[in-house]
């Protein structure tokens, strides 16, 4: 019901109160329910008009009608309800309808979706995932490290001691400003991923089998075949008489794993400071098969040899259990062996690229092709 103001016949100050408070309440809500121009004038002239609004009708019914005595009184309460209606008014807007709100606000389920492409695994990334599923259908679990790491950890730990010729076969990118710090704790960019077998030997006592898949980084100027930064993936066997038959069969059964039944491997003599005996392995020309030619062209990716190198391993050198020793490593009990592999490459061709440089440069219309 629309407000009307009431004749009052009890001027005590909680009547004028109640009074006043009443026709408050009503202006507020008059406010709220403003849907247009034509609204807004009605309410503003309802309330303000000079002939006849509700203030000029308070002004005379209750003002004029009020006993001698209370006058004064009435006066004050009269002035202050004015102040607050004439501030309401002025504050007073058109809102939005129910309807407009709906439109604007609400989902409309019948609009086709937007489309976001979901993109698709890097080729390094996918081929770095098939050869650790390869590891894990044997028992391997995944580890992980950082890729800025201590020199202690990316190399005395692995038996590269200090000044030890092998560092400068990494070309090491080191943090600047380390010189302060002794020399096991400057930071540097992980050179390979076996850092990580000795953290994870320092958390894990033996047995253990786990695949270390990860960034890192050398000095070596960007080029068809060479990127500063490229992906390993080590691998790590630690329990009591693992021996070299152990990482020639698990290796051999790998690459027919990764690269088909008829693929052979070779293992050829080399050095790692962290193994003991170390070796290179080789496979079969996974393009060519094996003889060096394609058709009557020689084959470029194994330089017409039928081989491949894939990866470098060899059994866990003494040295580096002593490092681990108080956690179950002690190289009189234990044994295992470790490998470690440049994806990359192998992704190069499996997927025929022949620029490593198209995988890091992050151009959709190369990457869409495997999408
Ligand atoms: N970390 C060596 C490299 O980057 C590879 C390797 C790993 C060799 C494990 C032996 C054992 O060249």
């Amino acid at each position: 019901m629309a407000y009307t103001v009431p004749k009052l016949t009890d001027y005590s100050a909680a009547a004028l109160e109640q009074a006043a408070e009443k026709c408050l309440r009503a202006c507020t809500e008059e406010a709220g329910q403003i849907y247009n121009d034509a609204d807004l004038k009605a309410f503003r002239d309802r309330w303000l008009a000079r002939k006849n609004g509700i203030l000029t009708q308070i002004n005379d019914g209750w003002l004029k009608g009020a006993p001698k005595e209370a006058k004064r009184e009435t006066g004050i309460r009269v002035n202050e309800l004015k102040a607050r209606i004439q501030e309401l008014v002025e504050n007073a807007h058109v809102s939005r309808t129910t309807t407009e709100v709906a439109s604007k606000e609400c989902v409309d389920t019948t609009l086709p979706g937007i489309r976001r492409p979901i993109g698709a695994e890097h080729p390094i990334v996918r081929t770095s995932n098939e050869i650790v599923a390869v590891f894990q259908r044997l028992g391997y679990s995944v580890a992980e490290g950082p890729v800025v790491e201590t020199d202690y950890y990316n190399f005395e730990a692995l038996n590269f001691p200090p000044n030890h010729p092998a560092r400068d076969t990494q070309d090491t990118l080191f943090i600047a400003g380390q010189e302060s710090k002794p020399l096991r704790e400057r930071l540097l960019l992980r050179t390979h991923t076996s850092p990580v077998q000795i953290r994870t030997m320092e958390k894990l006592r033996p047995p253990i089998r786990i695949v270390i898949p990860g960034q890192v980084h050398r000095n070596d100027p960007p080029d068809a075949s060479h990127s500063p930064m490229f992906h390993q993936i080590e691998g790590l066997a630690v329990d009591t008489n693992i021996t070299f038959g152990d990482l020639k069969g698990t290796l051999d059964h790998a690459m027919k794993e990764l690269f088909g039944s008829s693929v052979k491997t070779s293992f050829r003599p080399s050095f790692f400071p962290f193994t003991e005996p170390s070796a290179e392995l080789y496979v079969t020309c996974f393009v060519c098969g094996g003889s060096g030619k394609r058709g009557s062209d020689p084959c470029r990716p194994c330089k017409q040899t039928g081989w491949m190198e894939v990866l470098g391993c060899g059994m866990v050198d003494p040295n580096v259990f002593e490092f681990v020793k108080d956690n179950g490593y002690d190289p009189r009990r234990v044994s295992g062996f470790a490998f470690g592999m440049g994806v990359d490459r192998l992704a190069l061709l499996k997927y025929g690229v022949d620029d490593l440089q198209l995988f890091f440069q992050g151009d959709v219309r190369f990457l869409r092709q495997w999408s």
